[in-house]
Parts: structure tokens; sequence; C-alpha cells
């Protein structure tokens, strides 16, 4: 697990693109449930900071394909899966498992 962000740095319904290892990762608050997804969508690549976030779902702007922020399926394009990382919160630090 490695810090990333601090937890005021990701208002509640907002969302923070940080870099890790040359990789941009989304950070998502959810009434203080903070979850972690890559910044990228699997269909075709777009970029997730301007996505909806709804009911625990992240949907991508270009096509609308929603993926689960806990596990990253997509129900309607099961051939798609969001890659998603484990998340802690320590004190204000949020730390992620870019593994
Ligand atoms: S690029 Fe995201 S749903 Fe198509």
């Amino acid at each position: 697990m490695i810090p990333v962000a601090k937890i005021d740095e990701v208002p509640n319904f907002g969302k923070k693109v940080v870099s890790v290892s040359g990789r941009e990762i989304l950070l998502v608050n959810i009434k203080g449930a903070v979850f972690a997804c890559e910044n990228e969508c699997p269909h075709q690549g777009t970029p997730l900071t301007a996505a909806i976030v709804k009911d625990g779902y992240i949907a991508c702007p270009r096509h609308g394909y929603r993926f689960s922020l806990a596990n990253g399926r997509c129900t309607d394009h099961p051939e798609f899966t969001l890659k998603t990382f484990p998340v802690q919160i320590s004190g204000d630090d949020i730390l992620i498992d870019p593994a």
C-alpha cells in the first residue's frame, strides 16, 4: 500500500487523478468511501475523469458503459472489466495497492 493523496484532496462525490508508476489512477469519493480505478475505460480508452458516478458505478462519458467501482465489472458488457485497486485510509492519507 502506498500513499497517493490526502483525503481532503478528494471531496465527497469528487474525483482526483493521481499518477502511480506512470499510470493514471482515478480516486473517487462516495460519502467517505474511496475507490480507485484506472483512469482509462477498458472499452476504447476514454479517460474517466468526466464520468458520472452513481449508485456505486462509474459510467464512461463516451458510450456509457457502467463499471462497478467495487470490482470493475460491467454487467451489460462483461467482456470489459475496469481495473480497480484496493484502497485503505490511514489518518488523512489515501493508500492504494497499485499491483
Ligand atoms: S470508450 Fe468507454 S464506453 Fe466506450
